[in-house]
């Protein structure tokens, strides 16, 4: 009968210490490992870092312009003064109030530079204002501006249609509004500009502002 391999005697198995050759470089396999596990660990935090600061810049620190609204324009005051003879001329006094609204939709606040609105009759500019800076919106709140502006009235009657106008019963206006600011989150600032152009009819006889208009342009 054949000898099968399970009959052989199992080699005895020799038990002897490890050279220190041997432990060496099983330590210097156990630093590798560990050295590898730590770059993983690395690795990973730092991707999860990049992942954080990528949200972070499209959510809260992501600026979104302001939302600035021209509400209603008034007048407090209007006076005319028509002189038909030798020649017709007309004197207008009249103070406008510009209701704006601001609203900051920002997770930060939104702090107003210096502010401007003009008023313009047939192209020429008849009454300037400034708003001083300082104005801080918080974060998502929104904060009411009144602009009050002056027309003066000798550069109203600079306009050779403001007869025609006025005897016709309206005047088209506009008044331009340049509103400059920063929003500031942690350490970035960003400078945002919102341009306000409204075009209304001022109704004579009535002395009030009808069929206005506004365009907004926004610059970031
Ligand atoms: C304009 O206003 C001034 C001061 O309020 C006043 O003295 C003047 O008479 C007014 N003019 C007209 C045309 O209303
Ligand atoms: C506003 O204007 C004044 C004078 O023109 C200037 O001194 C000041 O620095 C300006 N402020 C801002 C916030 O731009
Ligand atoms: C703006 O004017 C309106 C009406 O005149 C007034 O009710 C409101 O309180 C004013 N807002 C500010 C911020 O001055
Ligand atoms: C004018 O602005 C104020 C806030 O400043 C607001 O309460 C009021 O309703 C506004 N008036 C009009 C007519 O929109
Ligand atoms: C001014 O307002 C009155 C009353 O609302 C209206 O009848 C008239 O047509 C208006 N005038 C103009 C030039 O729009
Ligand atoms: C405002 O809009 C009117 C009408 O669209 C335009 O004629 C005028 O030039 C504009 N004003 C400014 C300062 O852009």
């Amino acid at each position: 009968m054949a000898e099968t391999d399970q009959a052989r005697p199992l080699a005895p198995v020799r038990i002897h210490p490890r050279s220190d050759d041997e432990e060496k470089a099983l330590k210097t396999k156990n630093r590798r490992r560990k050295v590898k596990l730590c770059g993983c660990i690395t690795a990973i935090l730092l991707l999860l870092l990049v992942i954080v600061i990528v949200i972070l810049v499209f959510t809260v620190f992501k600026v979104k312009d302001p939302k600035v609204t021209t509400n209603e324009i008034h007048l407090t005051n209007f006076g005319l003064n028509l002189v038909q003879l030798p020649t017709p001329q007309v004197k207008i006094n009249m103070t406008m109030v510009v209701n704006m609204s601001i609203k900051n939709s920002n997770r930060a606040s939104f702090k107003l530079g210096n502010s401007t609105t003009s008023v313009y009759y047939r192209g020429i500019s008849v009454a300037d204002a400034e708003i001083p800076p300082g104005l801080v919106i918080k974060a998502r709140k929104t904060s009411g501006l009144n602009v009050t502006v002056d027309v003066m009235a000798d550069r109203l009657a600079s306009s050779p249609d403001l007869v025609r106008d006025v005897l016709q019963g309206e005047m088209i206006m506009n008044t331009y509004s340049v509103i400059p600011g920063r929003v500031k989150i942690l350490f970035i600032k960003k400078h945002v500009e919102v341009k306000m152009n409204c075009t209304m009819t001022l109704n004579i006889s009535t002395r009030g502002i009808q069929d206005m208009n506004c365009r907004r342009k926004v610059k970031l």
